[in-house]
């Protein structure tokens, strides 16, 4: 069985806690497309060539304990803009997403153009504040030493680089469903998600 859920959104929508909770829920395999984004940034910091850091990228690579930082965040969103690094990318997205037995990937294209044929699409939005203040909490408690003001200047200047790009651009694909997490608690926010792709599911 091959079914693809496509989940798009900006940083720190609640993307990775509703792919989490809906492939637990279908029993799927997921992927976080933005660590293959933050694990190339993190390579480019420790100097090392941004293709070369897209070719050789490994499994390994992803499970890196420091990818989760501000710093690298910007980085990746960098890297993004680079037409070669993304085409570098796109095999492995693509395998991932038809394996068989179900898969989720969270992302900003996934539903426009690593997967324009997902079975399922939703795109996940809040407004910058309230994912700044997500953010913030997130990082702070994490042990990072960060302001309110720094991180929303700072998902402000990833919503715009994301969303400006010539390639692969942030933005919802026509058929996807929307869903803003402003206003939602994580178990409403799930639960939308989850009736969406039902709908989908038939
Ligand atoms: O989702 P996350 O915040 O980890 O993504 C980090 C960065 O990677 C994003 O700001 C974006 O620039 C890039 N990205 C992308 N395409 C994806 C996933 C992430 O360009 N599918």
């Amino acid at each position: 069985m091959q079914f693809t859920i496509a989940i798009d959104g900006p940083a720190a929508a609640g993307k990775g806690t509703i792919s989490k909770a809906v492939a637990a829920h279908y029993g799927f395999a997921h992927l976080d497309t933005g660590l293959l984004y933050r694990a190339v940034g993190a390579k480019t910091l420790a100097g090392i060539d941004v293709l070369e850091a897209a070719i050789t990228l490994t499994a390994e690579d992803l499970t890196a304990s420091d990818l989760r930082t501000p710093e690298v965040a910007q980085a990746a969103s960098k890297v993004a803009v680079l037409a070669d690094v993304r085409a570098a990318l796109v095999d492995f997205q693509i395998a991932f997403a038809r394996r068989s037995g179900g898969a989720v990937l969270d992302g900003r294209d996934i539903g426009t153009v690593i997967c324009p044929r997902a079975e399922a699409k939703l795109f996940v939005t809040a407004s910058a504040e309230v994912r700044a203040a997500r953010r913030y909490l997130e990082l702070s408690q994490n042990g990072h030493d960060v302001t309110r003001e720094a991180v929303l200047e700072d998902v402000k200047a990833r919503d715009a680089r994301d969303m400006n790009r010539a390639e692969a651009p942030l933005k919802p694909a026509e058929d996807a469903v929307l869903i803003d997490t402003s206003d939602l608690g994580i178990e409403a926010a799930i639960a939308a998600a989850v009736a969406a792709i039902d709908a989908r599911k038939g």
